[in-house]
Protein backbone atom coordinates (compact mmCIF):
# COMPACT_ATOMS: atom_id res chain seq x y z
CA UNK A 1 0.00 0.00 0.00
CA UNK A 2 1.61 3.07 -1.42
CA UNK A 3 -0.65 5.70 -0.19
CA UNK A 4 -0.10 6.57 3.18
CA UNK A 5 -3.54 8.64 3.09
CA UNK A 6 -5.49 5.36 1.81
CA UNK A 7 -3.81 3.37 4.43
CA UNK A 8 -4.96 5.27 6.99
CA UNK A 9 -8.25 5.86 5.58
CA UNK A 10 -8.50 2.08 5.56
CA UNK A 11 -7.66 0.91 8.45
CA UNK A 12 -10.02 4.12 10.64
CA UNK A 13 -12.77 2.36 8.71
CA UNK A 14 -11.93 -1.13 9.54
CA UNK A 15 -10.69 -0.72 12.98
CA UNK A 16 -14.45 1.78 13.79
CA UNK A 17 -16.11 -1.26 12.45
CA UNK A 18 -14.25 -3.59 14.63
CA UNK A 19 -14.91 -1.44 17.39
CA UNK A 20 -18.39 -0.26 16.81
CA UNK A 21 -19.03 -3.99 17.27
CA UNK A 22 -17.41 -4.73 20.32
CA UNK A 23 -18.91 -1.39 22.47
CA UNK A 24 -21.99 -1.63 23.73
CA UNK A 25 -24.58 1.17 22.17
CA UNK A 26 -25.85 4.35 23.65
CA UNK A 27 -29.47 2.77 24.43
CA UNK A 28 -27.76 0.16 26.45
CA UNK A 29 -27.79 0.46 29.89
CA UNK A 30 -26.20 2.39 31.71
CA UNK A 31 -26.79 4.67 29.17
CA UNK A 32 -25.05 7.31 30.42
CA UNK A 33 -21.71 5.07 30.24
CA UNK A 34 -22.04 4.16 27.04
CA UNK A 35 -22.60 7.62 25.92
CA UNK A 36 -19.82 8.56 27.69
CA UNK A 37 -17.54 5.79 26.10
CA UNK A 38 -18.50 6.32 22.58
CA UNK A 39 -18.31 10.42 23.16
CA UNK A 40 -14.80 9.58 22.98
CA UNK A 41 -13.76 6.60 21.16
CA UNK A 42 -15.59 7.91 18.38
CA UNK A 43 -14.43 11.65 18.32
CA UNK A 44 -12.50 11.24 15.03
CA UNK A 45 -8.63 10.28 16.60
CA UNK A 46 -5.67 9.42 13.76
CA UNK A 47 -5.83 5.79 14.73
CA UNK A 48 -1.97 5.85 14.28
CA UNK A 49 -1.81 2.85 16.96
CA UNK A 50 -4.38 0.52 15.31
CA UNK A 51 -2.82 1.52 11.99
CA UNK A 52 0.71 0.77 13.18
CA UNK A 53 -0.10 -2.95 14.42
CA UNK A 54 -1.89 -3.38 10.89
CA UNK A 55 1.37 -1.87 8.87
CA UNK A 56 3.54 -4.20 11.18
CA UNK A 57 1.25 -7.06 10.60
CA UNK A 58 1.42 -6.51 6.74
CA UNK A 59 5.40 -6.28 6.75
CA UNK A 60 5.20 -9.57 8.48
CA UNK A 61 2.22 -11.08 6.50
CA UNK A 62 -0.42 -11.34 8.76
CA UNK A 63 -3.53 -12.17 7.72
CA UNK A 64 -5.87 -8.82 8.48
CA UNK A 65 -8.47 -10.43 10.30
CA UNK A 66 -6.20 -11.80 12.77
CA UNK A 67 -4.96 -8.65 13.55
CA UNK A 68 -7.98 -6.36 13.87
CA UNK A 69 -9.18 -7.17 17.25
CA UNK A 70 -5.88 -6.76 18.79
CA UNK A 71 -5.58 -3.49 16.65
CA UNK A 72 -9.03 -2.21 17.96
CA UNK A 73 -8.08 -3.49 21.44
CA UNK A 74 -5.01 -0.82 21.86
CA UNK A 75 -7.12 2.14 20.33
CA UNK A 76 -9.57 1.25 23.49
CA UNK A 77 -6.42 0.90 25.94
CA UNK A 78 -5.26 4.29 23.90
CA UNK A 79 -8.60 6.25 24.24
CA UNK A 80 -9.21 5.30 28.13
CA UNK A 81 -5.70 7.12 28.64
CA UNK A 82 -6.69 10.18 27.30
CA UNK A 83 -10.06 10.33 29.03
CA UNK A 84 -7.73 10.18 32.02
CA UNK A 85 -5.45 12.07 30.85
CA UNK A 86 -7.96 15.32 30.11
CA UNK A 87 -9.23 14.57 34.14
CA UNK A 88 -8.90 17.64 36.82
CA UNK A 89 -6.90 15.58 38.64
CA UNK A 90 -4.32 15.21 35.99
CA UNK A 91 -3.84 17.86 32.83
CA UNK A 92 -7.55 19.15 33.44
CA UNK A 93 -8.38 19.68 29.93
CA UNK A 94 -11.32 21.09 28.29
CA UNK A 95 -11.02 19.61 24.47
CA UNK A 96 -10.23 16.26 23.33
CA UNK A 97 -10.63 15.58 19.42
CA UNK A 98 -11.89 18.62 18.98
CA UNK A 99 -14.64 17.98 21.75
CA UNK A 100 -15.33 19.23 25.06
CA UNK A 101 -13.31 16.53 27.13
CA UNK A 102 -15.78 13.27 28.79
CA UNK A 103 -15.39 14.55 32.28
CA UNK A 104 -16.98 18.18 31.29
CA UNK A 105 -19.38 16.60 28.95
CA UNK A 106 -20.91 14.06 31.47
CA UNK A 107 -18.93 14.16 34.58
CA UNK A 108 -15.75 13.12 36.10
CA UNK A 109 -16.78 10.02 38.01
CA UNK A 110 -18.74 9.20 34.51
CA UNK A 111 -15.34 9.67 32.65
CA UNK A 112 -13.29 7.82 35.16
CA UNK A 113 -15.74 4.81 34.56
CA UNK A 114 -15.77 4.89 30.92
CA UNK A 115 -12.18 4.79 30.86
CA UNK A 116 -12.16 1.79 33.49
CA UNK A 117 -14.23 0.12 30.64
CA UNK A 118 -11.85 0.85 27.76
CA UNK A 119 -9.47 -0.51 29.19
CA UNK A 120 -11.05 -4.14 30.52
CA UNK A 121 -12.88 -4.25 27.46
CA UNK A 122 -9.47 -4.14 25.70
CA UNK A 123 -8.35 -6.81 27.40
CA UNK A 124 -11.70 -9.14 27.10
CA UNK A 125 -11.58 -8.52 22.97
CA UNK A 126 -8.11 -10.05 22.85
CA UNK A 127 -8.74 -12.77 25.41
CA UNK A 128 -12.24 -13.69 23.40
CA UNK A 129 -10.08 -13.20 19.45
CA UNK A 130 -11.15 -17.04 18.33
CA UNK A 131 -9.21 -16.14 15.18
CA UNK A 132 -5.69 -16.36 17.40
CA UNK A 133 -4.31 -19.42 19.25
CA UNK A 134 -4.21 -19.27 22.92
CA UNK A 135 -0.94 -18.80 23.56
CA UNK A 136 -1.04 -15.89 21.51
CA UNK A 137 -3.78 -14.61 23.11
CA UNK A 138 -1.83 -14.89 26.39
CA UNK A 139 1.23 -13.77 25.15
CA UNK A 140 -0.71 -10.39 23.83
CA UNK A 141 -2.76 -9.89 26.98
CA UNK A 142 0.47 -9.92 28.90
CA UNK A 143 2.39 -7.42 26.19
CA UNK A 144 -1.04 -5.37 26.47
CA UNK A 145 -0.78 -4.90 30.13
CA UNK A 146 3.21 -4.44 30.83
CA UNK A 147 2.89 -1.54 27.57
CA UNK A 148 -0.49 0.13 29.44
CA UNK A 149 0.36 -0.73 33.27
CA UNK A 150 4.20 -0.30 35.32
CA UNK A 151 6.98 -0.17 36.21
CA UNK A 152 7.89 1.06 32.27
CA UNK A 153 4.36 0.98 30.97
CA UNK A 154 1.95 3.83 30.07
CA UNK A 155 0.20 4.02 34.06
CA UNK A 156 3.54 5.07 35.54
CA UNK A 157 4.98 7.39 32.76
CA UNK A 158 1.48 9.63 33.41
CA UNK A 159 2.84 9.52 37.38
CA UNK A 160 6.43 10.25 36.31
CA UNK A 161 4.71 13.05 34.14
CA UNK A 162 2.71 14.63 36.76
CA UNK A 163 5.19 14.60 39.48
CA UNK A 164 7.78 16.33 36.94
CA UNK A 165 5.35 18.92 36.69
CA UNK A 166 7.07 22.29 37.40
CA UNK A 167 10.37 20.67 38.35
CA UNK A 168 13.76 20.70 36.40
CA UNK A 169 14.66 17.55 35.39
CA UNK A 170 17.65 15.94 33.39
CA UNK A 171 17.12 14.85 29.68
CA UNK A 172 17.76 11.45 30.94
CA UNK A 173 14.72 11.73 32.87
CA UNK A 174 12.50 13.56 30.53
CA UNK A 175 13.15 10.84 27.77
CA UNK A 176 12.26 8.24 30.39
CA UNK A 177 8.65 9.76 31.21
CA UNK A 178 8.00 10.14 26.78
CA UNK A 179 9.28 6.46 26.49
CA UNK A 180 7.07 5.34 28.87
CA UNK A 181 3.92 7.28 29.20
CA UNK A 182 3.19 7.52 25.55
CA UNK A 183 6.31 4.94 23.83
CA UNK A 184 5.14 2.01 25.67
CA UNK A 185 1.82 1.86 23.73
CA UNK A 186 3.65 2.65 20.71
CA UNK A 187 6.05 -0.01 21.56
CA UNK A 188 3.68 -2.63 22.39
CA UNK A 189 0.98 -2.35 19.36
CA UNK A 190 4.06 -2.76 16.72
CA UNK A 191 5.41 -5.47 18.62
CA UNK A 192 1.74 -7.02 19.03
CA UNK A 193 1.22 -7.17 14.71
CA UNK A 194 4.45 -8.63 15.28
CA UNK A 195 3.60 -11.18 17.55
CA UNK A 196 0.53 -12.02 15.76
CA UNK A 197 2.24 -12.77 12.90
CA UNK A 198 4.69 -15.53 13.94
CA UNK A 199 7.57 -13.03 14.04
CA UNK A 200 10.71 -14.62 15.24
CA UNK A 201 12.28 -13.13 18.82
CA UNK A 202 15.35 -12.06 16.25
CA UNK A 203 12.55 -9.56 14.40
CA UNK A 204 10.77 -8.77 17.75
CA UNK A 205 13.62 -7.35 19.15
CA UNK A 206 14.15 -5.07 15.16
CA UNK A 207 10.70 -4.01 15.58
CA UNK A 208 10.90 -2.74 19.37
CA UNK A 209 13.93 -1.06 18.29
CA UNK A 210 12.26 0.60 15.59
CA UNK A 211 8.72 1.09 18.05
CA UNK A 212 10.58 2.60 20.80
CA UNK A 213 12.16 5.25 18.81
CA UNK A 214 9.08 5.80 16.90
CA UNK A 215 7.25 6.49 20.40
CA UNK A 216 10.05 8.72 21.37
CA UNK A 217 9.29 10.52 18.24
CA UNK A 218 5.75 10.98 18.65
CA UNK A 219 5.56 12.58 21.80
CA UNK A 220 8.43 14.55 20.74
CA UNK A 221 6.19 15.96 17.93
CA UNK A 222 3.34 15.94 20.77
CA UNK A 223 5.35 18.73 22.75
CA UNK A 224 6.16 20.24 19.67
CA UNK A 225 2.90 20.50 18.45
CA UNK A 226 1.33 22.25 21.42
CA UNK A 227 3.62 25.26 20.88
CA UNK A 228 4.07 25.43 17.42
CA UNK A 229 -0.21 24.68 16.29
CA UNK A 230 -3.43 26.14 16.88
CA UNK A 231 -6.57 24.60 19.43
CA UNK A 232 -8.17 24.44 16.21
CA UNK A 233 -6.26 22.33 14.10
CA UNK A 234 -5.04 20.08 17.12
CA UNK A 235 -8.47 19.52 18.53
CA UNK A 236 -6.98 20.12 21.86
CA UNK A 237 -5.61 23.18 23.81
CA UNK A 238 -2.80 24.20 22.37
CA UNK A 239 0.07 25.50 24.58
CA UNK A 240 -1.61 24.12 27.65
CA UNK A 241 2.23 22.65 28.39
CA UNK A 242 4.00 25.53 28.99
CA UNK A 243 0.61 26.54 31.02
CA UNK A 244 1.06 23.68 33.37
CA UNK A 245 4.62 23.56 33.70
CA UNK A 246 5.44 20.15 31.66
CA UNK A 247 8.68 18.72 31.41
CA UNK A 248 9.00 18.73 27.36
CA UNK A 249 11.38 18.62 24.54
CA UNK A 250 10.98 22.44 23.44
CA UNK A 251 10.67 23.14 26.98
CA UNK A 252 14.16 21.79 27.82
CA UNK A 253 16.03 22.48 24.23
CA UNK A 254 13.46 24.84 22.32
CA UNK A 255 11.63 24.57 18.81
CA UNK A 256 13.96 24.26 16.72
CA UNK A 257 16.61 22.23 18.14
CA UNK A 258 14.03 19.80 18.80
CA UNK A 259 12.63 19.39 15.66
CA UNK A 260 16.62 18.46 14.37
CA UNK A 261 16.62 15.74 17.43
CA UNK A 262 13.10 14.91 16.09
CA UNK A 263 14.31 14.36 12.90
CA UNK A 264 17.60 12.53 13.96
CA UNK A 265 15.11 10.33 16.25
CA UNK A 266 12.73 9.84 12.54
CA UNK A 267 16.16 8.37 10.81
CA UNK A 268 17.34 6.09 13.74
CA UNK A 269 13.78 4.49 13.69
CA UNK A 270 14.19 4.09 9.77
CA UNK A 271 17.68 2.43 10.06
CA UNK A 272 16.38 -0.12 12.94
CA UNK A 273 14.28 -1.28 9.77
CA UNK A 274 17.24 -2.23 7.72
CA UNK A 275 17.80 -5.15 9.26
CA UNK A 276 14.47 -6.56 8.69
CA UNK A 277 14.55 -8.63 5.92
CA UNK A 278 11.16 -7.84 4.53
CA UNK A 279 9.11 -4.84 2.84
CA UNK A 280 9.04 -2.41 5.88
CA UNK A 281 8.42 1.05 3.19
CA UNK A 282 4.91 1.55 4.98
CA UNK A 283 6.71 1.40 8.35
CA UNK A 284 9.23 3.77 7.31
CA UNK A 285 6.70 6.24 5.89
CA UNK A 286 4.40 5.92 9.27
CA UNK A 287 7.60 7.31 11.01
CA UNK A 288 7.79 10.09 8.43
CA UNK A 289 4.23 10.52 9.18
CA UNK A 290 4.48 11.51 12.68
CA UNK A 291 7.46 13.39 12.04
CA UNK A 292 5.74 15.60 9.72
CA UNK A 293 2.27 15.46 11.37
CA UNK A 294 0.38 18.62 12.24
CA UNK A 295 -2.11 17.36 14.34
C1 LIG B 1 -2.27 11.95 21.95
O1 LIG B 1 -2.25 10.88 21.06
C2 LIG B 1 -1.70 11.56 23.25
C3 LIG B 1 -0.31 11.12 23.20
C4 LIG B 1 0.08 9.97 23.63
C5 LIG B 1 0.71 12.00 22.70
P1 LIG B 1 -2.73 11.06 19.55
O2 LIG B 1 -2.07 12.26 18.96
O3 LIG B 1 -2.53 9.78 18.84
O4 LIG B 1 -4.27 11.35 19.73
P2 LIG B 1 -5.52 10.90 18.81
O5 LIG B 1 -5.74 9.45 19.06
O6 LIG B 1 -5.16 11.18 17.38
O7 LIG B 1 -6.65 11.73 19.30
C1 LIG C 1 -0.37 11.99 27.16
O1 LIG C 1 0.59 12.93 27.01
C2 LIG C 1 0.14 10.63 27.19
C3 LIG C 1 -0.97 9.71 27.56
C4 LIG C 1 -0.70 8.59 28.12
C5 LIG C 1 -2.37 10.04 27.32
P1 LIG C 1 -0.02 14.39 26.89
O2 LIG C 1 -0.69 14.82 28.14
O3 LIG C 1 1.03 15.28 26.31
O4 LIG C 1 -1.15 14.16 25.75
P2 LIG C 1 -2.10 15.31 25.21
O5 LIG C 1 -1.19 16.39 24.68
O6 LIG C 1 -2.96 15.74 26.34
O7 LIG C 1 -2.85 14.63 24.09
MG1 LIG D 1 -0.61 14.30 30.12
MG1 LIG E 1 -2.60 15.86 28.32
MG1 LIG F 1 0.74 16.72 24.83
Amino acid sequence: MNNLKTFFAECTRTIDEKLERFVPTEQTEPRKLHRAIRWSLFAGGKRFRPALVLAVGEAFGARKENLLCTAAAIEMIHTYSLVHDDLPAMDDDDLRRGRVTCHRKFDEATAILAGDVLQTLAFQVVSEDKNLSAEIRIRLISELARAAGTPTGMVAGQQLDLQAEGKKISIEDLEKIHHSKTGAIICGAARAGAIISEASEAELETVSKFASKLGLLFQITDDLLDVTQTTAVLGKTAGKDSASAKATYPGFYGVEESGKLARRVCDEACAALQEIDKNTDLLCKLADFVLNRKS
